[in-house]
């Protein structure tokens, strides 16, 4: 069964069809890419699937449960987290404070009182979202430089950290929109690693990026999507030959890939 499914999705702005009668779905455990040209409907499609963008028809299932009504932190709730094509960071937070926003407290243990008193509870809660900020930056790698701001950092390092965040509610499903756009080639490396290792411990991943070097490298199945509809649907190996893709979208056959 798949774990995210999307049946007859459209979405539209005035008199346009963003995403346009869109059905695809994403197998558990697997690293799945979105690609298509610019205004193709991917970020759109992301939006949609994460709440903050209202169909106006289809389905989003998650887990056999339809989520299209819910609200975007519902969704969040039951395993959703994603990362937007614009970095969201905040430079004026430490690397910890800005994982920590990502977490998820325990509804018994947040209520607003009890934070006010600062009651054993919530300190015990403050200590549990620290730790698992902790090891989100430990994966990256990060640790050591928990306490130093975010400003500091490099942008591919800042593209780390929101992925980071977006891990600390520690989802189901990891939507990326662009993890490498405008990252200098030297520090794309680590943010592919980063997706490997995160999808090896069993988060499932949805990509959507233009480097087709990293989408060929590192994703199961890959939906093209041209004017917000279904182009082609398929392997890398079958998408990088396919003709119609290679016509709207790729230019040229891609070379061999080399492995992200
Ligand atoms: N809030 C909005 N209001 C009106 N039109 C929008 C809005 N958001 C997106 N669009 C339009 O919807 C279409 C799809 O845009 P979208 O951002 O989803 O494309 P994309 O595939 O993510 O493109 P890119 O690769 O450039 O990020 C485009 O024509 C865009 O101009
Ligand atoms: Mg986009």
């Amino acid at each position: 069964m798949a774990l995210l499914d999307v049946e007859g999705l459209r979405v539209t702005f005035g008199g346009l069809h963003a995403v346009d009668g869109l059905s695809t779905s994403v197998r558990e455990g697997s690293i799945k890419g979105i690609i298509g040209p610019n205004g193709a409907g991917k970020t759109t499609l992301f939006n949609a699937i994460a709440g903050i963008q209202r169909l106006s028809q289809g389905m989003i299932t998650l887990e056999g449960r339809r989520i299209e009504t819910l609200k975007p932190f519902q969704r969040a709730k039951l395993g959703l987290a994603r990362t937007f094509q614009n970095l969201q960071i905040f430079p004026e937070l430490s690397l910890i404070e800005n994982v920590m926003i990502g977490c998820h407290p325990k509804a018994q243990a947040s209520g607003f009182i009890a934070s006010m008193l600062g009651t054993p509870r919530t300190r015990e809660e403050e200590r549990r979202i620290e730790a698992t900020a902790y090891a989100k930056l430990a994966l990256l790698g990060m640790a050591d430089r928990a306490m130093s701001l975010a400003g500091n950092l490099s942008f591919g390092e800042s593209k780390l950290l929101e992925i980071a965040r977006a891990l600390a509610a520690d989802p189901k499903v990891l939507m990326l929109d662009e993890p490498i756009a405008g990252v200098p080639a030297s520090e794309q490396a680590p943010i592919a690693r980063m997706i490997r290792q995160v999808n090896a411990q069993g988060v499932t991943v949805v990509l959507v990026e233009h480097n087709m070097r990293m989408v060929m490298g590192l994703c199961d199945e890959i939906l093209v999507l041209r004017s917000g509809r279904f182009l082609a649907e398929g392997t890398p190996a079958e998408i990088s030959s396919n003709p119609e893709v290679i016509g709207a979208y790729l230019g040229q056959p891609l070379e061999e890939t080399v492995d992200a």
